[in-house]
């Protein structure tokens, strides 16, 4: 049995370090909560009927601002589920994204393999912090300018039309359409496809590496060939526009990397590409669905964005807050011991951090009904979807540009969608990590 504790609370059963084991939830459903009250295993995240991750962040709130939990692999690391702390934390000097602060990943004699690893190993922006994180973000900052999402725009109006031609065609005989492949990963693909400049020659092989790297079906060999895909892909792409630069991202990085005073390599190049590739295409497939499905199960509240009463925009941040794409990213880590003064949490130097956007969203010292979805919420912009402080999201004013023209359009086209199945069946990504369905059944009328 795996003790389950508050932090500051007594082990009484086992003298090893609290813990509230996370894990895939294949083998077992979630405990309830009066379960975990008792100190029963308690596994985090799933596709279980019932569970997901924002009822495993409301759960946690119920252990204080920062539980120690367990994640997959046996590690322990303090969840932060309160709004405020996770705003501190994220914002000051204390916590640090890269794992050199973490004893033992970097020397091998900690334990650490898949998603935690294939998260905190890599050296690019998101897992460095200071002056490399600096110059690491800046390329990739270069090439999201507000010019840039400009003009995008028709581009991504164009790619919507596409999708939303072809969605009656992909219905099955009943003339239900799963949205996820047909729509919501289209689009992002398409949009990243678009931005990176791929070559047309390239976009088929690169589409289907990239679908590939979000499979959650497949095995670690599956997936590791689909990375490389991808990597050789960006290699010779890179290659190629090293000189032939054009207006597109690849680009961008490219000239921004060389006019710093210690320009990129091409393999940290590579990584910055791969982490806007990924960083770009799950979490925006998840923002569509759900806004989608929100609205679907919503009609009052659809009408009311219909009837012009309430912005998409707002109709947008209410689900991020309450469906946040991205859970949770991990990790960070204490660079030293410290008290947060106004929660009087205490964290130990090297101690494993993760920030759960979808418990912070939902904290209830900071909204009312926080698991209500309310697009008229006035503290519905209090969320953590994009992140907080010098590793916010660079990608937000794009992904939301994104969301708001599919969705509008896909609204119009559509106007007597619905779910083909009840809401609650909808499957969900097997991780504390994506966060959205992997499947939504719609009948288009
Ligand atoms: C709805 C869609 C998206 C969501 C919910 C999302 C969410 C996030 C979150 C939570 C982080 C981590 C922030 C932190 O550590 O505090 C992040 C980082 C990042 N995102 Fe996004 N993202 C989205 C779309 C995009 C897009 C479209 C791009 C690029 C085209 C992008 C590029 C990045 C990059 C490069 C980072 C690392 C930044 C850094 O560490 O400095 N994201 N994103």
């Amino acid at each position: 049995m795996t003790l389950i504790q508050n932090p500051e609370g007594a082990d009484t059963t086992s003298g090893t370090p609290a813990a509230l084991r996370i894990h895939r939830p294949e083998a077992r459903p979630p405990m309830p909560p009066s379960a975990v009250a008792g100190g029963c295993p308690f596994q985090l995240k799933g596709s279980v009927p019932g569970s997901s991750n924002g009822v495993e962040g409301r759960t946690l709130q119920h252990y204080g601002p920062a539980p120690l939990v367990e994640l997959p692999g046996g590690v322990q690391a303090r969840v932060i589920v309160a709004y405020d702390l996770a705003q501190r934390l994220t914002a000051g000097r204390d916590v640090s994204r890269n794992a050199d602060h973490w004893p033992g990943f970097r020397d091998g004699s900690l334990a650490v393999d898949g998603v935690l690893r294939q998260w905190a190993g890599p050296r690019n922006a998101l897992n460095a912090e200071g002056e490399e994180h600096a110059r690491l973000r800046a390329p990739i900052q270069a090439g999201l300018t507000p010019r840039r999402v400009r003009e995008m725009t028709p581009v991504i109006e164009a790619i919507v039309e596409e999708a939303l031609e072809d969605l009656e065609a992909l219905a099955d005989a009943s003339g239900v359409v799963d949205l996820v492949p047909a729509f919501a990963l289209r689009i992002p693909q398409q949009v990243i496809t678009r931005l990176m400049g791929v070559p047309s020659a390239l976009m088929g092989q690169f589409g289907q590496a990239a679908t590939g790297l979000f499979d959650t079906s497949a095995g670690p060999a599956d997936m590791q060939r689909s990375m490389d895909t991808v990597l050789e892909l960006l290699g010779e792409m890179v290659a190629a526009r090293r000189d032939h630069l054009g207006d597109d991202l690849v680009s961008d990085l490219i000239r921004a990397a060389e006019q710093t005073d210690s320009p990129l390599s091409d393999e940290d190049l590579l990584a910055q590409l791969m982490l806007v590739v990924i960083a770009a295409t799950e979490t925006t497939v998840h923002a569509i669905g759900t806004l989608i499905v929100h609205l679907l199960t919503h009609p009052a509240q659809r009408a009311l964005v219909l009837g012009g009463e309430v912005s998409l925009d707002d109709a947008l941040e209410e689900s991020l807050r309450l469906q946040p794409p991205a859970a949770s990213v991990p990790l960070r880590f204490a660079v030293r011991d410290f008290e947060d003064a106004e929660s009087g949490q205490v964290f130990r130097k090297g101690e494993p951090i993760l920030i759960h956007a979808a418990a912070a969203g939902t904290d209830p010292d900071v909204h009312t009904a926080p698991g209500v979805y309310n697009v008229r919420r006035p503290t519905r912009r209090k969320h953590l979807a994009f992140g907080h402080g010098p590793h916010v999201c660079p990608g937000a004013p794009l992904a939301r540009r994104e969301v708001v023209i599919a969705v509008s359009r896909w609204l119009e086209a559509f106007p007597d969608a619905r779910l083909a199945v009840d809401a609650a069946r909808l499957p969900q990504p097997h991780s504390f990590i994506a966060n959205g369905f992997t499947e939504i059944p719609i009948r288009l009328a």
